[in-house]
């Protein structure tokens, strides 16, 4: 069994296990991919204060997002297909937190269902909403998250039209897949993912196959994929939004100060500074780079939270010292969930969690929720001084 050190091992695992059209997909942004890249390596460019000679014994990274308590501030972010990396992949992603004591967001586009995701799990997870056109979907799903005890509606709110993935149009990754010669070559040499596969059920989108009007099968997927996302979406409609669910909110997709306070007069509890991981506007600044300008606006009004290129503990320690309340991971643990299942997931926040315990106190410090900016070396010009 190979040493597993830190989530660049899961990805080697995960390259090797999972076929190549599901990595594919994960592990790619569109167009140049350029937002994609430098939501991590921006972190990189963020430098830790080492402080020495400070008590460091009793160290605690619990926190509490949305007033929700938390093992760390970080949380599992909704990924489409998840199902797909591994069978049964958002249930046994959803147990891995909830075993650990962070929160499980799941997507609209999951495999697994929402109501078997309940059944499946013994604590609350939280369920994001895509903006589609169909009101009378929309109602059923803000209810259908109700009626399974999720504890947050997660609306994002950046993906009224899909941004180019090149390589999901090479390898026939669409919904439903239309599988090319050399994909399914590929597909039928990962034996272990593929007899994984075999041993469920769960192979289609959970919650649109037989919820979403005219879609009782598979096949007849891809017309209502291609019609249901809102482009006309508005702030007025994301009102509408709140009005069909009661429960704490949280907007995710916010890239620039105006938005943020527009997602406050909605009426939301939190918003996730978020390019979507690099899939959704290239060019893009990273995330951590969009971050402050955002917390001077709305920082005293709404609970901010950051994802995209978030890849450590260390990241996570920057993401929160530079004034976030928690971050959100997408692909850290979905190589995991591809490399080992529920058993990676649950390694891959532990040494999340280690990263970030250490690094906190090295930096001088034993509780995060007194981390601040003060443990941090940012270049001056970090946020950009844009015409
Ligand atoms: C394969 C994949 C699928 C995703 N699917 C969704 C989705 O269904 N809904 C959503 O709101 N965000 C989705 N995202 C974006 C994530 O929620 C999150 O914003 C992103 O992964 C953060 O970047 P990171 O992967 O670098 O951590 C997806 C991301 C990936 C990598």
């Amino acid at each position: 069994m190979p040493v597993i050190t830190e989530i660049e091992d899961f990805k080697r695992l995960y390259r090797r296990r999972v076929p190549k059209m599901f990595y594919d997909y994960c592990e790619s942004g569109s167009w140049t991919e350029q937002t994609f890249r430098e939501n991590s390596s921006d972190f990189d460019e963020i430098y830790l204060r080492q402080r020495v000679a400070v008590d460091m014994a009793g160290r605690s990274t619990k926190s509490q997002m949305i007033g929700q308590d938390v093992a760390m501030p970080v949380a599992l972010a909704p990924v489409g297909m998840t199902g797909m990396q591994h069978y049964d992949g958002e249930i046994l992603a959803a147990r891995a937190a909830e075993r650990f004591g962070v929160p499980y967001c799941l997507s609209t586009m999951s495999i697994c269902s929402i109501e078997d995701v309940a059944r499946n799990t013994s604590k609350p997870f939280w369920m994001q909403v895509y903006t589609l056109k169909d009101d009378a979907f929309m109602k059923n799903l803000f209810d259908r998250a109700k009626e399974a005890k999720c504890s947050a509606a997660v609306i994002t709110v950046d993906l009224q039209v899909l941004g180019q993935r090149h390589r999901d149009l090479k390898n026939g990754l669409s919904a439903p897949p239309k599988l090319t010669p050399a994909s399914v070559a590929n597909m039928m040499t990962k034996i272990g993912w593929g007899m994984g596969m075999l041993s469920t059920k769960r192979r289609f989108f959970g919650n649109i196959v037989g919820h979403a009007k005219g879609v009782s099968d598979p096949s007849s997927l891809s017309t209502w994929t291609a019609q249901a996302f809102d482009q006309s979406l508005n702030w007025d409609r994301i009102r509408e939004f709140r009005k069909m669910w009661d429960g704490p909110l949280i907007i995710k997709g916010i890239m620039d100060p105006r938005d943020a306070l527009e997602a406050c007069n909605v009426g939301a509890d939190a918003i996730v500074v978020s390019n979507h991981g690099g899939r959704q506007l290239d060019g893009a600044l990273s995330s951590i780079r969009a971050l402050e300008p955002i917390l001077d606006a709305v920082g005293d009004k709404i609970e901010v939270h950051i994802d995209s290129g978030i890849r450590s503990g260390q990241d996570v320690l920057k993401a929160r010292a530079m004034g976030a309340k928690a971050a959100w991971i997408g692909r850290a643990y979905i190589y995991a969930l591809g490399a080992m299942g529920q058993k990676g997931v649950k390694q891959a926040l532990e040494i999340i969690q280690k990263e970030l315990d250490t690094s906190m106190a090295l930096c001088g410090h034993t509780d995060i929720e007194k981390v601040d900016r003060d443990i941090l070396m940012v270049p001056k010009d970090f946020s950009g001084n844009w015409a």
